[in-house]
C-alpha cells in the first residue's frame, strides 16, 4: 500500500490514463483497420467497373490506381481454361470472395461482360492487411502521443499542488521549540485550509498555556520577594545584636542562605520576564558603555580574588534592545567568568562589530565546560554533571532567551591552546547603525 498521497494519486491517475490510452488506441485501431479493408474492396469493385468496359490483354498490376497496392486483373475467358487456380476463380459467381492464387490468398471480384467472358480483379491478403495495418497504426499517433503528456502534465500538477504543504511542513520542522506564532497560509490550497486552522489554533494554545506558566513563575518569584525581603531585615536586626561568636556563625550562614535565595529569585523572575516580554520598549544600547558598567560592579570580587579582569578590545557597537536584557546577558557571562575562574586567573573581555552584527565575547582560564554537558547547557537550573559552586543554572538560559529574542546568538566554546584551559563565550546581536 502506498503511503504517499502524491503517490497514490499519481498512480491512480496513470492507472487511468493508460488504461484508457490502451481501450482508446484498441477500438480506434480495429475500426480503422476494418474501414481501410472495405476502402481496398471498394477499389477493387471500381477497377472492375472499368475493366468491364475495356477488356485487360495480359494479367499485370493496374497502375495508377495505387502502385504498391499490387491490384491485377486477371482475364478468364469464355470457358474454364489455364491453371486450376483460375478454373477455379472461373467457377465462382460475380462479386467479392476470398480464394488463392499461385499459393496466396487473395481478396477477388469476379465479373462476368455482356459477352460472357469473365475476369477477376484480385490483390494478396497480405499486402491488403500490410496497407490496413499501416492506415491504422497511424490513427494511434495522436492518442499515443497524448497518453506520455497526460502522464507529465499530472505529474507537474500533482507535485505542484503538494508544494504548499511541504513548505508548511519545512517551516514547522525549522521553528525552535517555543516558537508558536501562527503558520501563515502563503497559497495553501483550500482543502489544507481546515488544517490549518487547527494546527493555528492548537499554536494559539499553546502560547497561551505558555504565557500563564511563564506569568506563574513570575507572579511567584515576585510574592516570595516580599517575605524573603522581611526575613532579610530581620537578619540584619539580628546583625546588630552582640551575639555569641557560635550564633555569630549560623548567622552568616543565614545570611548567604538569604542572598543566595535572592539571587535565585532575581534569576527566576528575570527568566520569566525576558520569555513574557513582547512589547516591552527597545532602545539604542551601546555595548561597549553597557559592559563597562557591568564590569564595574563585578571589579571588587575580581580584585579580590586576583583574577586580572579587562577589556582587550572595546569599539563602539549599538544594539536595538531593552538596556535591562542587555546588561542581564553581559552580568551572566561575566559573573559566570569570574566565578568559575581560580583565583589568579584572567579575564579578557572584547565588544566590536563584525559585518552586521555587534559582538561581545568573554574569555576566561577557568576549566571549561565538559563536552558531555554543552548540549544541555542553555536548560534552565542545569548546572553540568559535576556541578562546583553555588548557582542557580539560570544564567546561561537567561541570556539564550534575551539574544534568541534579538535575533542574536551565543556560542560557547572551550578554549584548548596548549597549557591553558578556559571558555570563549561569543554573543552577537544585530547592530543598528
Ligand atoms: N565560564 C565558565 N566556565 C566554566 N563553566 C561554566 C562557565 N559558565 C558556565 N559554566 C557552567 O555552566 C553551568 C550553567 O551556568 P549558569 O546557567 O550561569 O548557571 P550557574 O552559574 O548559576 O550555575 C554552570 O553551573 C557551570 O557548570
Ligand atoms: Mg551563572
Amino acid at each position: 500500500m502506498i503511503r504517499s498521497l502524491q503517490g497514490r494519486l499519481f498512480v491512480g491517475l496513470t492507472v487511468v490514463i493508460v488504461l484508457s490510452g490502451a481501450i482508446g488506441c484498441t477500438f480506434a485501431y480495429m475500426w480503422a483497420y476494418n474501414e481501410a479493408i472495405e476502402m481496398q474492396d471498394s477499389v477493387l469493385t471500381q477497377i472492375g467497373t472499368f475493366a468491364t468496359n475495356s477488356p485487360v490483354r495480359e494479367s499485370k498490376p493496374v497502375n495508377g490506381v495505387d502502385a504498391e497496392s499490387e491490384v491485377i486483373v486477371l482475364e478468364l475467358g469464355n470457358v474454364p481454361r489455364g491453371p486450376s487456380d483460375e478454373r477455379r476463380l472461373w467457377s465462382m459467381q460475380d462479386g467479392l470472395h476470398n480464394g488463392t492464387l499461385k499459393g496466396r490468398a487473395i481478396r477477388v471480384l469476379i465479373r462476368t461482360r455482356p459477352d460472357g467472358s469473365k475476369f477477376a480483379v484480385a490483390q494478396g491478403d497480405e499486402i491488403r492487411s500490410e496497407i490496413a495495418g499501416d492506415t491504422a497504426l497511424r490513427t494511434l499517433l495522436p492518442i499515443g502521443a497524448l497518453v506520455p503528456c497526460l502522464l507529465l502534465v499530472t505529474a507537474l500538477v500533482i507535485g505542484r499542488s503538494f508544494r504548499p504543504m511541504l513548505r508548511l511542513a519545512r517551516e514547522l520542522d525549522a521553528r525552535q521549540a517555543d516558537d508558536v506564532r501562527p503558520l501563515a497560509p502563503g497559497g495553501a490550497p483550500s482543502e489544507m485550509q481546515p488544517f490549518l486552522t487547527s494546527i493555528n489554533g492548537l499554536l494559539h494554545r499553546m502560547r497561551l498555556m505558555m504565557d500563564q506558566q511563564r506569568r506563574f513563575v513570575a507572579d511567584a518569584a515576585h510574592e516570595l520577594r516580599t517575605p524573603l525581603t522581611a526575613l532579610s531585615l530581620q537578619t540584619e536586626n539580628l546583625d546588630l545584636l552582640d551575639v555569641t561568636p557560635e550564633a555569630r556563625e549560623r548567622l552568616d550562614a543565614l545570611k548567604s542562605g538569604m542572598r543566595r535565595t535572592r539571587h535565585l529569585l532575581d534569576q527566576l523572575l528575570a527568566l520569566a520576564r525576558q520569555d513574557l516580554a513582547s512589547s516591552e520598549e527597545s532602545m539604542r544600547v551601546e555595548l561597549d558603555r553597557t559592559a563597562k558598567g557591568v564590569v564595574a560592579d563585578l571589579l571588587p570580587e575580581a580584585t579580590a580574588r586576583e583574577v586580572d579582569l579587562g577589556f582587550t578590545r572595546s569599539e563602539t557597537a549599538v544594539v536595538q534592545a531593552d538596556p535591562v536584557a542587555m546588561a542581564s546577558v553581559i552580568q551572566n557571562l561575566v559573573e559566570n567568568a569570574v566565578k568559575y575562574t581560580p583565583d589568579g586567573g584572567r579575564i579578557d573581555l572584547e565588544v566590536f562589530r563584525e559585518e552586521a552584527m555587534a559582538v561581545f565575547r568573554v574569555e576566561d582560564t577557568g576549566p571549561g565546560i565538559p563536552p558531555l554537558d554543552m548540549e544541555r547547557i542553555f536548560e534552565p537550573f542545569y548546572r553540568g554533571r559535576k556541578p562546583s559552586g553555588e548557582g542557580s543554572g539560570l544564567g546561561l538560559s537567561i541570556v539564550k532567551s534575551i539574544v534568541d529574542r534579538y535575533r542574536g546568538s551565543i556560542e560557547l566554546e572551550n578554549i584548548t591552546a596548549v597549557g591553558r584551559s578556559g571558555l570563549r563565550a561569543t554573543v552577537r546581536l544585530p547592530v543598528v547603525d
